[in-house]
């Protein structure tokens, strides 16, 4: 069992780095002014998973998305990439700041056309959308004590052959940590746990970056 991973060392993730589509400029510029806010850049999701959101969307052939957590627009940058021509990105997040930045850069890409954003409590914006299962790709990278409620009001909107994607699923490893009874954590360990016996969805955690789960609707 322990022998089936290659422990991710520096070199070998600039390796990984360098073996996936590069960033372009915006998103290269949109990494650099992030890295400029300080230590709470660390919420960006990683230039790797920028990818494989992208090819996600396109292989998923995705016109409707959700992101919950948008902060300055990376991964809903890439994620917009990988949607079909008359595709959208519904953002949720509840920061003006940080999603200035944001709509900067979405309208540097090009995708202003195809992005809302809505400012206000994910779960709100969530509440309020039809409830028809339309969403094709759904991504979660907001406040993770409400990730449990994020995914019971976008299941029943997942489209039949829809994906959720969450991300920081392994919290830094502090899920394996039972002295670390934070909401967080005993947020993101409930919901790891129950998404393998969910018999409505098959979940599948993967250890990209900060640990990643994706679900369908069986
Ligand atoms: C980890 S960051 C998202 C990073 C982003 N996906 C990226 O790649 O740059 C989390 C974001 O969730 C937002 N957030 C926190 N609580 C929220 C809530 N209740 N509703 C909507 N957004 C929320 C924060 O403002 C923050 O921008």
């Amino acid at each position: 069992m322990h022998d089936k991973f290659t422990t991710l060392t520096p070199a070998l993730y600039e390796y990984v780095v360098a073996h996936n589509p590069p960033p372009d400029a915006v998103l290269r510029d949109l990494a650099a002014e992030t890295a400029a806010l300080g230590p709470l850049s660390l919420m960006q999701i990683a230039v790797e998973q920028g990818a494989f959101l992208t090819f996600l969307a396109r292989v998923l052939g995705a016109r409707r998305a959700v992101e919950v957590g948008t902060f300055t627009g990376y991964s809903a940058i890439s994620i917009a990439r990988g949607l079909e021509p008359d595709g959208h990105l519904l953002c949720c997040d509840v920061n003006e700041e940080w999603t200035a930045i944001a709509r900067r850069y979405f309208a540097r890409a090009g995708l202003a056309e195809r992005i809302t954003l809505r400012l206000g409590p994910a779960l709100d914006t969530l509440r309020a959308l039809p409830s028809t299962p339309a969403i094709d790709l759904a991504f979660v990278d907001a406040d993770k004590p409400n990730y449990r409620a994020y995914y019971e009001e976008l299941l029943p909107r997942l489209a039949p052959r829809g994906v959720i994607v969450f991300d920081n699923v392994l919290w830094m490893g502090q899920v394996l940590d039972p002295a670390d009874t934070a909401d967080a954590t005993q947020a993101i360990r409930a919901l790891n746990d129950s998404l393998v016996r969910d018999e409505r969805v098959e979940a599948v955690m993967l250890p990209v970056s900060d640990g990643i789960t994706l679900v369908r609707r069986r």
